[in-house]
């Protein structure tokens, strides 16, 4: 018999089948709740505090004051992963508001629930489509605008993105983009996006989720001696790009093969897209930005 995966909720590990939440908590009525993704490879999490502070930021922005600080989290997390026995590893961890009796609930004294989940390493896409690269879809949707809600929010609300997913997998494509209320490329669900157009590197300024991989590619390219640009990029640029890639936790880069039916004119993975994700797994290999776990047997 397998094993059950041991999940984290409210100070208690407990088999999944015992973790439960209310169905009153606002995170599950309302979508009122934030988190983050963390992976593990090997048995080293990468860049653990860049995450830990890129949730501490959702928390604040979203007013949820959790029992739990920051190194509370990071124990949690590494002692979620332990109890798991995973070495290879995506951790989400989620604060909601937490429970309300009252049915038009005020959302400041509740106090929020907390969940850490590790599952098995995810990537993506699978291993034929991480090697030919995929084909996206620009979505119909628009990713939300900052005077709405910043898309720096890594909020549970995932309502138009699922939305955007279905579009675009009943197209037939294997992910999407959606643009910003400018026109602007943006992102994906899970994932940032690159260009690259006669070797320089360019991807949204604005209007995004800091992704920490978008940021370790940054580097990642910066040290290999490539510019990089942070900027405004049309469907224009995508179209007639020598190489496009998306990055994330679950893989790190992607390449991309197709966007809305315009094929990437140039060898697909590019050699620019395959250097930096060598270069991102050998950073990932040496244990660079990582927090080693140490596994009890
Ligand atoms: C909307 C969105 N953009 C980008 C990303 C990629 O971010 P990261 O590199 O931190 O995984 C994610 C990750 O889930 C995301 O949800």
């Amino acid at each position: 018999m397998t094993k059950e995966p041991v999940i984290y909720v409210d100070g208690h590990y407990k088999p999944l089948s015992q973790a439960n939440i209310s169905i009153l908590d606002q995170g599950f009525l309302l979508g009122d709740a934030v988190f983050d993704v963390v992976s593990a490879w090997k048995g080293k999490i990468f860049k653990l505090e860049e995450h830990i502070e890129r949730f501490s930021d959702s928390l604040k922005a979203t007013c949820l004051n959790t029992s739990l600080s920051d190194k509370d989290w990071s124990d949690a997390i590494k002692e979620t992963l332990v109890k798991n026995n995973y070495q290879d590893a995506s951790i989400r961890f989620i604060a909601t508001r937490g429970v309300s009796n009252e049915v038009i609930a005020d959302p400041r004294n509740n106090k929020p629930t907390e969940i850490i989940w590790a599952a098995p390493y995810v990537f993506l896409a699978n291993e034929k489509d991480r090697k030919r690269g995929i084909r996206l879809m620009i979505s119909h949707l628009r990713g939300f605008s900052p005077d709405t809600l910043d898309p720096r929010y890594k909020c549970v609300d995932r309502l138009h993105y699922q939305l955007a997913k279905i579009e675009a997998l009943d197209a037939g494509y294997d992910d999407l983009i959606w643009l910003d209320q400018h026109g602007h490329v943006a992102e994906g669900p899970a994932s940032n996006i690159f260009v690259v157009k006669n070797n320089i590197i360019y991807t949204p300024s604005e209007g995004v989720l800091r992704g920490i991989t978008r940021q370790t590619f940054i580097e990642l390219a910066e040290r290999e001696g490539y510019e990089v640009q942070l900027c405004n990029i049309s469907s224009f640029d995508l179209f007639t790009a020598d190489e496009v890639f998306t990055t994330s936790t679950a893989g790190g880069a992607l390449a991309v093969r197709e966007v809305s039916g315009r094929k990437i004119a140039s060898p697909v993975p590019g050699s620019i897209t395959n250097k930096l994700d060598k270069r991102y797994w050998e950073m990932r290999d040496k244990g660079e930005y990582c927090t080693e776990i140490i596994y009890k047997n």
